[in-house]
């Protein structure tokens, strides 16, 4: 039985990572969080795709994974095409900010979008929102700094944060001129929620890309017949989950106890 492979820049997967675990219950992850070479989102693309392809290439010799999924919306536009044209018969999905779903539920038709600066100015966002022009105003936030106060579990720098680029964003609510439906379009940002909730108030509609990301893995996993079968002599779904760090162990481990409620052990790991 092959795992699953997962990688972002740090914490942020994990909120991708609790969806498929959910959705894949019987399936093997390995899950690297690139946290000593984070942020990813305010780099330029050459560190975005050496990193990518370092990790890719790491999980596929080491670990002989059967799909990888990039958790990490900065890295999936940046680096995405080359990983599917160098491992052409793997599955690959990635992971984009939620603007269509966001359009099928916007009733004011004004749309925020909190993302890194690296996905905001990729060519595949722009292709994406120009496939949407017209059905809904976009409000695009860049949010420097965000990912990585997260990382760090720096719940000070969380507050100021959010509350200034959500002041930034203009108007929340549901009259007509207002923001009623909220993108995170960087995975670290859905550990944010419960204050971005506080700050935008409880009638804005979040959205985030974990759970269909999952339901996609699922489906061309199913495709090629290499869903893993339910082991009818395990009383006890006893899931597997290998977690490494590029980063510190300690940060890592407290976050994955955190988000995820796991007490699983973590790994420092050097990709180079
Ligand atoms: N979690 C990543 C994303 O979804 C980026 C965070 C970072 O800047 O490293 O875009």
């Amino acid at each position: 039985m092959r795992p699953i492979g997962v990688f972002d820049s740090g914490v942020g997967g994990l909120s991708v990572l609790q969806a498929l675990r959910a959705e894949l219950p019987d399936e093997q992850f390995i899950y690297i969080a690139d946290s000593g070479h984070a942020p990813y989102g305010e780099r330029d693309d050459t560190h975005v795709i050496h990193r990518s392809h370092a990790i890719a290439h790491h999980l596929v010799q080491k670990h002989h994974i059967k799909a990888l999924v990039v958790a990490c919306n900065t890295a999936t536009a940046a680096a995405i095409g080359q990983l599917r044209q160098t491992y052409a018969d793997l599955p690959i999905i990635g992971i984009e900010p939620a603007l269509k779903p966001a359009v099928a539920s916007s009733k004011t038709r004004r749309i925020g979008v909190m993302a890194t600066r690296g996905t905001l100015s990729s060519g595949k966002f722009r292709k994406l929102l120009a496939s949407l022009h017209g059905q809904a105003t976009f409000v695009l936030q860049p949010c420097d700094g965000l990912a990585y106060a997260i990382e760090q579990g720096n719940a000070i720098k969380v507050g100021a944060a959010c509350a200034h680029y959500t002041g930034a964003m203009g108007r929340f609510g549901l009259n007509s001129d207002e923001i009623d439906t909220l993108v995170l379009g960087c995975t670290h940002y859905p550990f944010a929620a419960e204050i971005l909730q506080t700050l935008v108030g409880k009638d804005v509609i979040f959205l985030e890309g974990g759970t269909p990301v999952a339901r996609q893995t699922r489906r061309l996993l199913a495709e090629r017949g290499q869903l893993a079968q339910p082991d009818p002599s395990d009383e006890v779904n006893v899931q597997q989950l290998h977690m490494y760090t590029t980063g510190a162990a300690s940060l890592f481990q407290g976050a994955v106890q955190k988000w995820l409620g796991l007490h699983t052990p973590v790994q420092t790991l050097v990709i180079e």
